[in-house]
């Protein structure tokens, strides 16, 4: 096999991530792609996610000097050589053989910070053994589902600090699935080979459900989880704990107040409950809740460098994507990644110069208009 073909090839015409995104639904059988792209019910959610980010103006200041200028990130508990990183995203051999591996070589080599999957098609030890070698690599944190048993989430966390992942990162806005009318539309199922190996002997988080179906409140009762579960959390493990799903001020105020060492402000890339505000019209308000020293990364809709200019105006420290990096893995394998990472970072750089910001942490309020 030629190297390219190992690699993966990045097609000539591919010059944003929404290239990526024509690419993958092209590549991809019909079925996997409804899983990677759609959301809950009629996907209001999803839809208004892209359009918030884009909907807002900027204000650029001009004459700026740019000496010194640099992309860095330092926040508390947040050390990033630039304010991208890759959001857990569950199953990743779906779209390209070597998965979640080609992604964690891909985010190393950038820079970028990786948040594995309780979901992930591979094991954590082995994503965390690719990305942990390269020497000017992000930070790696492990996302967790609770799981029924106790017992089992604990030998998830004990797993994770073992093999070296620096956070754990409690996802709390999808103790039932939602209801992805896209994806059983197209009657998506996992196909052999592709499982969530690392939760392998546990009981399914996720039995199938639908509104209305009488297993629902079973199976939340089951799982129940609470704010008790993140006391709990932080008690058993020595990393920091981050909560993933928040979008309520009050919410961010409960979970700061428990000594939970940042948030990501976000609804799931709209795949949980639909009609849930855009990300971009939350983060703000609870910018303000949580006070300036509190670390708030933010995502769901992120596809141009200019909406992570927008986040951080907003009151971010950082941001995630999601579906941007999957349709570039399904493109090219690790290449397409790297590449899709770049080309949003080299955006937001141009962002940066073209607002008169020298840093991320320049970029504030005064960058942003209303229409
Ligand atoms: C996700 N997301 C997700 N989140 C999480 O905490 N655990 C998971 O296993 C998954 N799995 C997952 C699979 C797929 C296919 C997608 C698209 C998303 C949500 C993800 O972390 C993130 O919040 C959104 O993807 C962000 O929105 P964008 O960038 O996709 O618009």
């Amino acid at each position: 096999m030629s190297q390219s073909a190992i690699l993966g090839r990045i097609p000539p015409d591919v010059v944003c991530l929404a290239d990526y995104e024509r690419h993958a639904q092209a590549l991809l059988e019909p079925a996997i792609f409804a899983y990677v792209q759609g959301g809950a019910a009629d996907e209001v959610t999803l839809r208004e996610n892209a359009q918030a980010w884009s909907d807002w103006r900027l204000r650029p200041r001009v004459l700026q000097s740019m000496q010194g200028a640099h992309s860095r990130v330092e926040a508390p508990g947040l050390n990033l050589q630039h304010p991208i990183m890759l959001a857990p995203t569950a199953f990743q051999k779906l779209v390209h053989p070597d998965g979640e591996l080609a992604t964690a070589l891909a985010a190393a080599a950038q820079s970028a910070g990786l948040v594995v999957s309780t979901q992930a098609s591979t094991s954590l030890e082995a994503i965390a053994q690719a990305f942990l070698p390269d020497a000017g690599r992000g930070p790696l944190w492990f996302q967790l589902y609770l799981q029924p048993d106790r017992a089992h989430t604990q030998a998830l966390v004990q797993r994770a600090e073992q093999a070296g992942y620096e956070a754990l990162v409690l996802t709390v806005d999808a103790p039932v699935s939602g209801a992805r009318d896209r994806e059983r539309r197209a009657g998506f199922k996992l196909p052999p080979g592709v499982e969530a190996v690392n939760l392998k002997g546990m009981p399914s988080l996720h039995p199938a459900q639908s509104p209305g179906s009488a297993h629902l409140f079973e199976g939340l009762l089951k799982n129940d989880q609470t704010w008790d579960d993140v006391r709990w959390l932080c008690a058993h493990t020595r990393l920091p704990v981050w909560l993933k799903g928040v979008t309520h001020p009050d919410d961010a105020v409960l979970a700061q107040n428990l000594g939970v060492a940042g948030l990501v402000v976000s609804n799931h890339g709209g795949r949980v409950l639909d009609t849930v505000l855009p990300t971009a019209h939350v983060l703000a308000e609870i910018r303000q809740a949580v006070g300036p020293g509190f670390a708030l990364v933010v995502d769901g809709g992120i596809r141009r460098g200019t909406d992570v200019l927008k986040a951080l105006a907003l009151g971010a420290n950082a941001v995630m994507i999601g579906r941007p990096y999957l349709h570039a893995l399904a493109t090219a394998g690790a290449l397409g990644v790297a590449h899709a990472i770049r080309l949003l970072r080299d955006e937001f750089d141009l962002a940066l110069a073209l607002t008169g910001c020298t840093s991320p942490a320049q970029v504030t309020s005064s960058a942003l208009a209303a229409r």
